[in-house]
């Protein structure tokens, strides 16, 4: 494995064009940034920039009547997301919504979706979640008068594994049968890359009569969904990490048409799931949007929908097809060259490809914290997780097999010769 064999996939490459979509962090080091932090930030579209300006121009222009005037009023903005968030996800536009962030939209899904009683009020969480979900699981459960140290049921790793079986999954799931409320899991898990079959794990939740929700932080944009089919109940994602849309960008939002329309299941109501020819008319009575919609609260972003919008027009020109394809390259490229030239030292964390996207968590012999500082200097974009963790991403939209090659061979260089 050499840089000319890693040129000449990119040479290959069906997506090459997209790196020049991209704005890559200014850094003096002699190849270049190599960024690899998309699972945190992703990097900024060039169109994003004139997009928000745009949008500056419109408020300039129009004042309020930016709400109605120009290319892409205010009002129906977030429409603009709709269509290219049913492609990504796999789902219908009237399952789809841009609102609100990620915790904020978890907690909002758990309102309508987490309705424990005396005898099913357990919710099923994997036992490394992400904080943020795990205190609003908990918080859930306290509000609802449980206690969650009985409500709250972390699945485990086997004994000297590191990831959950999925047959453990569906027996706990089994186990838990009738008491089961929630089944709540990232996919894939934010520190260990791994990723669940989201069919069999809502169906094995529908089995017990409990509902299946996935936080998509590090799936959407990254794995190939089809939330609509699998029958998954919601979905909540947020938008900076694999979508680019920046820092705090605004979140996405999935709920099965099968518990949309005039069911009325209880949820925080605000005026913007009022019952669009009725908004204005600005009177007491709550008429839901007969689609996800309902569930938005306030007006929306537009700064942070316009970012979003210029990277999801890539997202659809480049289809999430072909950046799956791309990405399992590019990951498989960093594994192998892992295994070979940086074997004695670190070892993977993340599962073999089908049960990961694009991330690489990588657990080094040594703590690698000492070495951050080295590979910033070297114009290394990575990130460290307590206590011993590297987590790298390819990203297929912007990342190439040359960009891989030459973070291996820093990496090397760094852990061999300091
Ligand atoms: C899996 C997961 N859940 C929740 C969050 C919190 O996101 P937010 O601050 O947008 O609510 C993150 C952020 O990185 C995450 O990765």
């Amino acid at each position: 494995m050499t840089l000319a064999h890693a040129q000449e996939l990119d040479r290959q490459d069906p997506l090459k064009s997209f790196r020049q979509e991209f704005i890559f962090p200014d850094v003096s080091s002699k190849d270049g940034p190599l960024y690899f932090a998309g699972h945190s930030l992703g990097l900024m579209p060039k169109k994003a920039k004139d997009y928000i300006n745009e949008e500056l121009q419109a408020w300039g222009q129009y004042g309020v009547e930016g709400h109605f005037e120009g290319a892409h009023p205010w009002l129906p903005y977030h429409e603009n997301i709709t269509g290219s968030f049913s492609r990504l996800v796999g789902a219908k536009e009237s399952e789809v919504v841009a609102m609100n962030s990620l915790t904020v939209n978890l907690h909002l899904m758990m309102v309508s979706f987490y309705r424990p009683t005396k005898t099913k009020y357990k919710i099923l969480i994997e036992n490394n979640t992400f904080p943020s979900d795990k205190y609003a699981v908990d918080s859930q459960s306290r509000f609802h008068g449980f206690d969650p140290s009985t409500t709250v049921v972390e699945l485990k790793p086997r004994p000297n594994e590191i990831h959950i079986r999925e047959e453990d999954l569906i027996a706990q799931i089994e186990s838990l049968g009738d008491s089961l409320s929630l089944v709540l899991l990232g996919n894939c898990n934010y520190l260990s890359g791994q990723c669940f079959d989201f069919k069999n794990v809502t169906a094995a939740a529908h089995k017990v009569g409990a509902l299946a929700g996935f936080n998509l932080a590090h799936g959407a944009g990254n794995l190939r969904l089809e939330l609509h089919n699998w029958d998954v109940d919601f979905a909540v994602w947020c938008s900076y990490k694999y979508l680019n849309s920046g820092p705090g960008g605004i979140a996405g939002a999935f709920i099965h048409e099968k518990h949309l329309g005039p069911q009325n299941l209880p949820r925080f109501e605000g005026w913007w799931g009022q019952n669009k020819k009725n908004r204005f008319k600005m009177g007491p009575q709550f008429e839901a949007i007969p689609t996800v919609e309902a569930w938005q609260l306030s007006n929306p972003p537009i700064f942070q929908l316009a970012s979003l919008r210029a990277s999801m027009e890539l997202f659809d020109q480049a289809t999430m097809k072909t950046l799956r394809e791309k990405g399992d390259k590019l990951t498989n490229y960093f594994e192998k060259l892992v295994e070979t030239e940086l074997k004695s030292e670190v070892s993977i964390v993340t599962p073999e490809s089908p049960n990961r996207g694009s991330m690489l968590c990588l657990r080094f012999k040594n703590s690698p914290q000492k070495w951050t500082q080295t590979l910033r200097e070297r114009g290394v974009f990575v990130d460290f997780r307590e206590p011993d963790i590297i987590r790298a991403t390819p990203v297929p939209l912007y990342n190439s097999f040359e960009d891989v090659f030459k973070l291996v061979q820093t990496f090397k260089e760094v852990i061999y010769e300091s």
